[in-house]
């Protein structure tokens, strides 16, 4: 069962003191996040999906970081993207874990509703399976771990902060920050940083891709859409959390804070 983080479970002064950071960090560089959070997170992850994870490795990597990187191997990723990670892996010799789901949760889905059930009731059951269970595992015992969201990706991002309690992943004893270096950078900031350092980035955004998930529930974007209109294409823009960063959606101006309080109501 998921356990959403509220108030009373974190204690006000964890909320208050990653408020501050966050407050703190707003006009930061994404490096300096970076250096911030591996100095105050003992047990950090980074998630690695996309262009903007790759942006945040290398830049970890230049600054003599060493989080402990994964990427949520679902099943259903392209061939680019895991040709992609393994590049990336040889590129920085780094190792980077595939986190897969519980191999009897995939059966039993498939067997019940098959291979594409999302098409018909919605990506929250096969992303809950393949994706947030495993991430659940994945994050157990961690500190902190840093994501590439980025605010104008999304209405359901647009009040990201830097640093925040994470509302979906703490687990009941305590508290999971999760860190968003990147939250006030464009998407042209990421491209311009990817090109200048020369860094890798998968095949597919060459041919029209820009925001990429898993093969089915993913395709290319037209000229003016977008960037993320090409993800689960058949939903609303406001659903299209899978649930790895479901706390979005409710958060407000205040970010994460907000969200807590409000939760826990
Ligand atoms: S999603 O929730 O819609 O799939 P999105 O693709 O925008 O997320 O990526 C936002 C951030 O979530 C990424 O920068 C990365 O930190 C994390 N993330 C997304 N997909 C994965 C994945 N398959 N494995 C690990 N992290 C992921
Ligand atoms: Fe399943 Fe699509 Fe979610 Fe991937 S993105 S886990 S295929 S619903």
């Amino acid at each position: 069962m998921a356990h959403t983080a509220n108030a009373n479970d974190l204690g006000p002064s964890v909320a208050r003191d990653v408020q501050a950071l966050a407050s703190g960090f707003v006009d930061a560089t994404p490096q300096a996040i970076l250096s911030e959070a591996a100095v105050r997170f003992e047990r950090l992850r980074l998630s690695f999906s996309g262009a903007e994870d790759v942006a945040l490795l290398d830049m970890a990597v230049r600054l003599g970081l060493s989080p402990s990187v994964f990427f949520l191997d679902t099943g259903r990723l392209h061939d680019e993207t895991l040709a992609f990670i393994d590049r990336v892996r040889e590129h920085y010799g780094v190792p980077i874990e595939a986190v897969r789901p519980d191999p009897e949760a995939v059966a039993d889905l498939v067997a019940a509703k098959g291979a594409f059930s999302f098409y018909e009731d919605g990506h929250q059951e096969c992303c809950g399976i393949r994706k947030i269970a495993p991430l659940r595992g994945a994050l157990a015992g961690e500190d902190a771990w840093i994501t590439g969201q980025r605010r104008d990706q999304s209405p359901t991002r647009s009040t990201l902060a830097t640093f925040e309690v994470d509302p979906v992943f703490s687990p009941e004893d305590g508290t999971l920050v999760k860190v968003n270096p990147l939250a006030f950078w464009r998407s042209e900031d990421v491209w311009a940083y990817l090109r200048e350092h020369d860094v890798p980035t998968n095949p597919l955004h060459d041919r029209g891709y820009r925001s990429i998930g898993c093969e089915p529930c993913t395709r290319a974007t037209k000229p003016g859409e977008h960037e993320r209109a090409g993800r689960w294409w058949w939903e609303e823009a406001t659903q299209k959390e899978c649930g790895l960063h479901a706390g979005n959606d409710a958060a407000g101006e205040d970010g994460p804070v907000t969200l807590i309080a409000t939760s826990g109501a």
